[in-house]
């Protein structure tokens, strides 16, 4: 059988696809849980992701298939008040979004595949949902801005699958750059592409393989002790997100939260985002060292203040942290499990793997997986089917 990913549609529908394309995934360099908080996030696209393919079908119903899991579904309307608990209610998020705006989103036959890690904390969720959303902008000559196909994405996350993620990782999908990081303002959505002058430095991710248990739930808990930590502080001066105090204002203000915990979930975002802040500058001005150091910073606060790592990151984190080549590493994404991204020397990178895993292992008992991070573009659609490396 040939495995290509036309021929698997003509298998699997009895027809040609009419349409391909791709959402990346994203790995985060830094700026964790600052989104949700208004701050700067420092986020790059990957070179893998999503691809989508689709052809238009008679009826009024939508087929939804993956290489990915063993599911497939055709759904209706109906789904749209009764959510499938199964992973189309990823797309299904984005349809109802193009329905809000008056498009008829029903009536396509859609085949999906990620060559990437799900769940594992390098945004599969964002890609499949930004992949829909180029794909029906595209078959319904609907002209929506990338910008505007990241806010629908993340509006499906936010309403549909439950999730009330912030805009980081539909927009790094949405926006990426060969090459480039990007410098993202949550609160304004003003954004710079930084270039990625990281010469004889690579970036590593290093997959914990945990398997991850309840990211939602516990993810939208501190979602909403932020928000708290907000509401009491917005009772001595005016504010709308944590991320508009610097470190100083905020411990000037910080006796109005009297719970520890949520001062200290509060304490996170406000010196992540200053840690951003500099970050970029470190980066712009190439200090590496710098930018290394500051990466294992931001993990320390995720473990200590925001308490997201567990076991698995801070042995992948920890250790990586202790070894020659190493600038910097911390956990990236959500946390609970996932990935860590760490700054390399690139002569040191076999040895790194080598090393990391074995250690990681005798620690935890998990085997990690390893990836060479290349930054590409944005979601695209891709117009030259037959020429695709996949097809
Ligand atoms: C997940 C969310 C993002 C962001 C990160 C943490 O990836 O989808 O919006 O909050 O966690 O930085």
């Amino acid at each position: 059988m040939n495995n290509t990913l036309t021929n698997r549609f003509r298998e699997i529908y009895g027809r040609e696809a009419e349409g391909l394309y791709f959402a990346p995934g994203r790995v985060n360099l830094i700026g964790e849980h600052v989104d949700y908080n208004g701050g700067l996030v420092f986020p790059c696209a990957l070179s893998f992701g999503t691809y989508l393919l689709a052809a238009r079908r008679d009826d009024k119903k939508t087929a939804f298939t993956t290489l990915n899991f063993d599911h497939a579904a055709t759904r209706d309307e109906s789904a749209f008040t009764t959510k499938p608990a199964t992973w189309e209610k990823y797309p299904l998020g984005v349809m109802k979004e193009f329905a809000a705006k008056g498009f008829d989103p029903w009536g396509y036959d859609l085949l999906f595949f990620g060559d990437m890690p799900n769940g594992a904390s390098l945004s599969s969720s964002a890609s499949i949902e930004m992949v829909t959303a180029i794909m029906l902008n595209d078959q319904l000559g609907a002209n929506i801005d990338p910008v505007e196909l990241a806010l629908m994405s993340q509006r499906a996350e936010n309403l549909f699958v439950g999730m009330n993620s912030g805009i980081m990782d539909q927009f790094a999908s949405a926006m990426g750059k060969e090459n480039h990081a990007i410098a993202l303002d949550c609160a304004t959505l003003a954004f710079e592409w930084v270039p990625l002058a990281m010469e004889g430095v690579s970036v590593v991710i290093a997959n914990t393989n945990k398997q991850r248990k309840l990211v939602d739930s516990k993810y939208n808990e501190r979602r909403s002790e932020c928000e708290e930590a907000a509401r009491l502080i917005a009772r001595r001066r005016p504010l709308n997100a944590l991320c508009e105090l610097s470190p100083e204002e905020f411990e000037a203000l910080a006796g109005e939260i009297t719970h520890p915990t949520i001062l200290r979930r509060a304490r996170h975002a406000v010196t992540e985002h200053a840690r951003v802040k500099e970050a970029i500058v470190a980066l712009k001005g190439g200090d590496l060292q710098r930018f290394g150091r500051l990466m294992n910073e931001s993990h320390r606060s995720l473990k200590e203040d925001y308490e997201v790592t567990g076991i698995e990151l801070d042995t992948l984190a920890g250790e990586a942290q202790r070894l020659d080549g190493v600038l910097g590493s911390r956990m990236t994404g959500a946390g609970f499990g996932g990935c860590t991204v760490s700054l390399v020397a690139s002569d040191a990178v076999p040895s790194f793997i080598a090393t990391l895993g074995e250690r990681y292992t005798r620690r935890v008992g998990l085997t990690a997986d390893f990836y060479i991070a290349r930054v590409g573009n944005g979601a695209r659609k891709i117009e030259n089917v037959r020429q695709s490396i996949l097809c």
